[in-house]
């Protein structure tokens, strides 16, 4: 019975992703070269704070004693919108069309990441959920990869997951962002073979501390290794990459 929700489960993403690319392909599959710097800022703004977002409501998640969280898709992409705004100045409802497009495909897919996890998020008596900003930021980053050809990675060189190993582009940029002297927070953007690629570097905030801070070695709550880190160290980066026209 077990096994047959399981699957099932997976089949249903497996659909929508599938349903979401046939709705959506086409609208933003691509994005004008003159755009594509304040566009690639603004798709990592979004996924920044959705990851800062699930980070700092880990406690109310992994909380047994409750089940309904409060933690819905609309209570997310409310967040987000605020979090936009003090990061960029800017409502999303003023960005020209293009941008806001691809802005409200970000928050629409981040939305579908956390409308797929309520019955996880949601279940009582179970402390530790897996539902981790990684998480969120893999599966926001899948979608949006189906709907608009937009890929998102997190990448660091300290990775836990093989996948999120920086390509040769992505060493290099790491490499800029490891320079005390980089402005902090600042992003880097290049034309690479008729994609836009573009970097911003993470740093580590205290909700991340409890998985990647001290003591180095002892495992986080979600049994990996903790890599020691402290606030405000450099984590990695948020690259984000997609075709131009
Ligand atoms: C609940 C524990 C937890 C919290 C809190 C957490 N992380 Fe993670 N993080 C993980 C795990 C587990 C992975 C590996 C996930 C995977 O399977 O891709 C990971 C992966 C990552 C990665 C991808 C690279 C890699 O190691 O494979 C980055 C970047 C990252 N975390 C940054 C952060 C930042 C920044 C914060 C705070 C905003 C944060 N994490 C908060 C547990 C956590």
């Amino acid at each position: 019975m077990k096994r047959f929700n399981l699957g099932r489960g997976f089949q249903i993403f497996v659909l929508l992703i599938f349903l979401a690319a046939l709705a959506y392909a086409g609208v933003c599959e691509s994005i004008s070269k003159d755009k594509a710097e304040e566009i690639a800022r603004y798709i990592a703004d979004v996924i920044v704070a959705g990851r800062g977002i699930v980070a700092e409501h880990q406690d109310l998640i992994n909380d047994p004693n409750k089940a309904d969280k409060g933690f819905t898709p609309e209570y997310v992409e409310q967040l987000i919108r605020k979090r936009f705004k003090e990061m960029t100045g800017k409502d999303i409802s003023e960005l020209d069309p293009e941008a806001r497009e691809v802005v409200e495909q970000v928050i629409a897919a981040a939305k579908m990441s956390v409308r797929m996890n309520q019955k996880r998020i949601n279940q009582p008596g179970k402390g530790f959920k897996g539902y981790i900003p990684a998480v969120f930021g893999r599966e926001t980053g899948q979608i949006l990869k189906a709907r608009c050809n937009i890929q998102i990675k997190q990448t660091t060189f300290k990775y836990r997951n093989a996948y999120n190993q920086p390509d040769p582009f992505e060493q290099k940029i790491l490499k800029k962002f490891e320079d005390p002297n980089w402005p902090k927070g600042k992003g880097y953007g290049e034309f690479v073979n008729g994609k836009y690629r573009y970097l911003r570097p993470i740093y580590i905030k205290k909700a991340c501390l409890k998985c990647h801070g001290e003591p180095k070695g002892a495992r986080d709550i979600a049994g990996k290794i903790k890599e020691g880190y402290k606030e405000g160290d450099l984590r990695g980066a948020i690259s984000v990459s997609f075709p131009v026209k």
